[in-house]
């Protein structure tokens, strides 16, 4: 067993011999942020101060041969193997405020719903106890074997006391997981889910207007921020503006609907990116199409999910609107690319 030492708190933490630093800080409650989860990203990127640790194959563009120099290492992937592994993990986030992860908690898949050409929802119950999350995050999900190992999806829907677990699966061809679920299980059958992780949290004291960004299966986990921002009775303006190529691609565009006649606050958009809008909507990329939408974001709670491109793109475009860095919350899709 070795320890790591949060500094400035200097709280200390048991860690098992063999796993990673960010598991560790995670199963004690603790909001490291991360997203790949298998060093490709750099979320997770830290400053160790003392003791050694084996950070084990991450990849260059995640952890510069620089950041190691100064003493970076990623934290999804870091082994500690001195006895003490002293790290730098500002205070506040060192307060503890996640649910502890729970492993290999066995679920029965109860519905798939083909939504898309590419993306299938796939519902799930827990066999045992409810996992409890927040909404954003997301699990790890498959059969936890070699060839169809758990993958990370965003959990589409706010925490229901059921314990049901709602994802959207995009089918990516040369996946191992995703294929897998789309042809190869069934209703009724179990599957294996890890969860929560994740950072792309609400804060349930914003007193802002919020603006969501997302394409694809990026709505998931703006579906269940969203859901948890309207029941919980937030006040000022919701935007959602969601990108699609077709018409096709509309992803839950009923609920939407009902959450716009529901919510006097909440707006939903859409733009179409490959045909035309025949209901004289809004057609175009949202770079190009969100200055005159809303052209001034100071001030706006922003939460853009999608893929790496997408995300970066609004980023950009929300910046140059005014949004402060603080107020962007982002989810990349970086590991689901991999299905
Ligand atoms: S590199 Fe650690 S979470 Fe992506």
């Amino acid at each position: 067993m070795k320890k790591i030492i949060i500094q400035p708190s200097g709280k200390s933490i048991d860690c098992p011999d063999g796993e990673s630093v960010l598991s560790v800080l995670e199963k004690q409650g603790y909001a490291l942020p991360n997203n790949c989860r298998a060093g490709a990203c750099g979320e997770c990127k830290i400053k160790v101060l003392s003791g050694t640790f084996d950070q084990g194959f991450v990849m260059d563009m995640a952890l510069s041969q620089a950041d190691r120099a100064a003493g970076y290492g990623l934290m999804c992937m870091a082994k500690p193997t001195s006895d003490v592994l002293e790290i730098e993990f500002g205070t506040q986030d060192a307060q503890p405020k996640l649910f502890p992860p729970v492993e290999n908690s066995w679920h029965i898949i109860t519905d798939k719903i083909q939504r898309t050409d590419k993306i299938m929802e796939l519902k799930l119950l827990p066999l045992g106890k409810a996992i409890k999350f927040w909404p954003g995050q997301y699990a790890m999900i498959g059969e936890g074997t070699d060839e169809h190992p758990l993958r990370p999806y965003s959990i589409a829907n706010a925490p229901k006391q059921n314990g049901e677990l709602s994802f959207f699966i995009t089918k990516e061809a040369e996946g191992k997981t995703s294929p897998w679920i789309h042809h190869d299980t069934n209703i009724g059958d179990n599957i294996k889910v890890n969860a929560p992780y994740g950072t792309f949290l609400g804060d349930p004291s914003v007193d802002t207007p919020i603006l969501c960004l997302a394409s694809g299966s990026g709505l998931a986990p703006i579906l269940s921020l969203l859901n948890a921002y309207l029941s919980r009775g937030h006040k000022n303006p919701v935007t959602l503006l969601f990108s699609a190529k077709t018409k096709k691609d509309l992803l839950h565009f009923g609920e939407m609907k009902y959450l716009e006649s529901k919510y006097v606050n909440f707006k939903y958009k859409y733009t179409l990116t490959q045909e035309s809008n025949k209901d004289g909507g809004l057609e175009g990329r949202i770079d190009a199409i969100l200055p005159d939408l809303l052209p001034n974001l100071a001030n706006y709670s922003i939460y853009i999910a999608g893929s790496v491109p997408f995300v970066e793109s609004c980023k950009k475009t929300v910046e140059a609107l005014g949004a402060e860095e603080d107020l962007i919350h982002m989810e990349e899709y970086f590991a689901q690319q991999v299905g």
